[in-house]
């Protein structure tokens, strides 16, 4: 139930769909530059596949689950990310482990994956846990109630948790630089150039790379400092912590005892601050939005939290209301709501072939939403994913973190964060929204709210 219509699910507000025509370059550029959510179609959210020649050179969109496991696992050799990307991105992440390809990846991959184990990562709950409620046990001081800017907030406090947990707090206090740094770098050199599209010569400035230079020197230089700090205490025969700046910067590599080069570490730190706290704080947000909208969703999830404990084992599987707000507000609201790739062999995708260098596009905005796949794909309804439905759902029809060699090397840690942040926020408030427009989606790589997400909070009896 929902804003108070019995048996109505919320259906948030979604962006225009383009109509099914064709069109020109100069449309498919502004639209891409503008808003690459406005070029998904009716169509898109209910064929299978979609191909063709397009702006992008021939291209073919996959949402068709079987067609997405060939790609991301089956036949995953034989696809990498594409250009268009690492054009994007390669400034700051070239060499980090998201955009790096072949036997690079698997070495980076290999030395990583120990620091993301199962167990390694429930370690870290008991941190995660006090830095959620330091950040949020003060949002209203003494007021009873007020209205909270929520992007900024959860921004500040995934922030910390990476800081915390991955760089011993080294990085502390330091959110509100990185936030605006961050979104200066998403609304500038991280969006789609036509420049970059269309592949002209390096020689023509891009309008987004200049503006966002500044961003991009600020985030390579404050790493060249952590790296720096790391390194005297190492090189002293201090203690180092046991984090993941000290591993990349001693790592060897288990086939071969091969270490990662200064320019690896760098990006590999951007790529882990920055994909580690943006697309979680995101996914907090949508959530928090959409449960502020559904009162009977927030009480099961307010239920949960009271009885939050980790000294319980399977703290996670008492709270199944609260992995599902989680998991249907990443399905309504991929943070990472699209994923490029690019065919280095003709291959053959749901029967159709296509030829090398075909760009292949699946969608986690579309696919989540596509009408052959969900039951009511606008409406939000946790309860998809709560035990006896979740077994149901495929897992190449719901891709968050993606899926094949390629899956987030973050996923687990994650969710154990989402849910604890989570657990301290509705132990403590309620959440309404706040009387103001509702927020739009916009794709700045990841999924943010046009103008933010604010919300109305107030502190629970
Ligand atoms: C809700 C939160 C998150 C979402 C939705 C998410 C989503 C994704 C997706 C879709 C990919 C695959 C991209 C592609 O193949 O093109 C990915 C890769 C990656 N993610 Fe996450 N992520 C999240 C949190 C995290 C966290 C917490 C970390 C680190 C602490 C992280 C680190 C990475 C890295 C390093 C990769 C590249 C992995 C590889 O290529 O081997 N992510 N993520």
């Amino acid at each position: 139930m929902a804003d108070g219509a019995a048996d109505l699910p919320f259906r948030p507000a979604t962006p225009a769909r383009r109509s099914g025509k064709p069109i020109s370059m100069p449309q498919f550029l502004w639209i891409a530059w503008r808003e690459p959510l406005n070029m998904w179609s009716d169509r898109h959210f209910s064929e299978p596949i979609l191909f063709g020649q397009s702006a992008l050179g021939y291209a073919i969109n996959v949402s068709d689950p079987a067609g997405i496991r060939h790609v991301l696992l089956e036949n995953a050799k034989n696809y990498d990310k594409g250009a268009l990307q690492k054009r994007v991105l390669g400034p700051l992440l070239a060499e980090g482990l998201l955009l790096v390809e072949g036997d690079d990846w698997k070495r980076a991959r290999r030395i990583m994956a120990p620091l993301f184990t199962p167990a390694r990562t429930a370690v870290l709950a008991a941190r995660m846990r006090e830095v959620s409620e330091a950040r949020v046990k003060g949002w209203l001081d003494d007021r009873s109630v007020a209205v909270i800017n929520i992007d900024h907030e959860m921004t500040a406090l995934t922030f910390e948790i990476i800081s915390a947990t991955m760089f011993s707090d080294m990085l502390g206090g330091e959110a509100a630089q990185f936030e605006r740094a961050l979104t200066g770098f998403l609304d500038t050199a991280a969006r789609i150039d036509p420049l970059e599209v269309l592949d002209a010569p390096k020689w023509i400035p891009r309008l987004g790379q200049l503006m966002g230079g500044g961003m991009a020197r600020f985030f390579e230089k404050r790493v060249a400092q952590l790296v720096a700090d790391r390194r005297a205490i190492i090189e002293a025969g201090e203690d180092a912590p046991d984090d993941l700046l000290t591993a990349l910067i001693t790592a060897r590599d288990v086939e071969g005892g091969g270490t990662l080069s200064e320019r690896e570490v760098a990006c590999n730190i951007l790529t882990f601050i920055l994909a580690g706290h943006e697309t979680t704080a995101r996914a907090l947000g949508w959530t928090l939005h959409l449960i502020s909208h559904d009162k009977a969703a927030q009480a099961h999830v307010q239920a949960e939290a009271d009885a939050f404990d980790l000294a319980n084992p399977n703290w996670e599987d008492a709270m199944p209301w609260t992995r599902a707000v989680l998991e249907e507000a990443m399905r309504l609201y991929p943070p990472a709501p699209s994923l490029a790739r690019r065919a280095k062999e003709a291959d053959v995708i749901c029967g159709q072939e296509i030829p090398a260098n075909t760009a292949v596009l699946i969608t986690p905005y579309v696919v989540h939403r596509h009408k052959l796949l969900w039951d009511d794909p606008d409406a939000f309804k946790p309860e998809r994913f709560l035990p006896g439905n979740r077994e149901k759902i495929d897992r190449f029809a719901y891709i968050p973190f993606s899926q094949g060699p390629r899956i987030c090397i973050g996923a687990a840690f994650a969710m154990q964060e989402g849910m604890i942040a989570l657990a301290e926020i509705m132990k403590r408030y309620e959440v309404d929204p706040p009387g103001e427009a509702e927020p739009m989606p916009s794709h700045r790589i990841t999924l943010r709210a046009k103008h933010g997400i604010r919300l109305r909070v107030s502190r629970r009896e």
